[in-house]
């Protein structure tokens, strides 16, 4: 496994998103509670960056249609049907 850094802890406080483009895929990183975590940076309806969205607590609002995602698992939480959870990256 390689790691590569991505950002500065100054960069990401908690309570903040990130979007960020790493070996050519859009990475989002979330810092909730203190703990960062890493996902895709792709909306599971059509695939719009996350990182565009809205931040309230721990639930994540695409920008662009409004589904809601729970950055502290990735899973999806409105509409009620989304059951797939956003995907860690393969590059990290
Ligand atoms: S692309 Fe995210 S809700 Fe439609």
């Amino acid at each position: 496994m390689t790691f590569c850094r991505v950002a500065a802890t100054h960069e990401l406080w908690s309570g903040e998103k990130l979007g960020r483009v790493i070996n050519g895929r859009r990475v989002l990183l979330v810092n909730f509670g203190g703990s960062v975590c890493a996902y895709e940076d792709r909306c599971r309806h059509k695939g719009l960056p996350l990182s565009e969205g809205r931040m309230v607590d721990h639930v994540l609002t695409c920008a662009a249609h409004g589904w809601e995602y729970d950055v502290r698992t990735g899973c999806g939480i409105n509409p009620a049907t989304l059951r797939s959870r956003l995907q860690m990256p393969a590059i990290l």
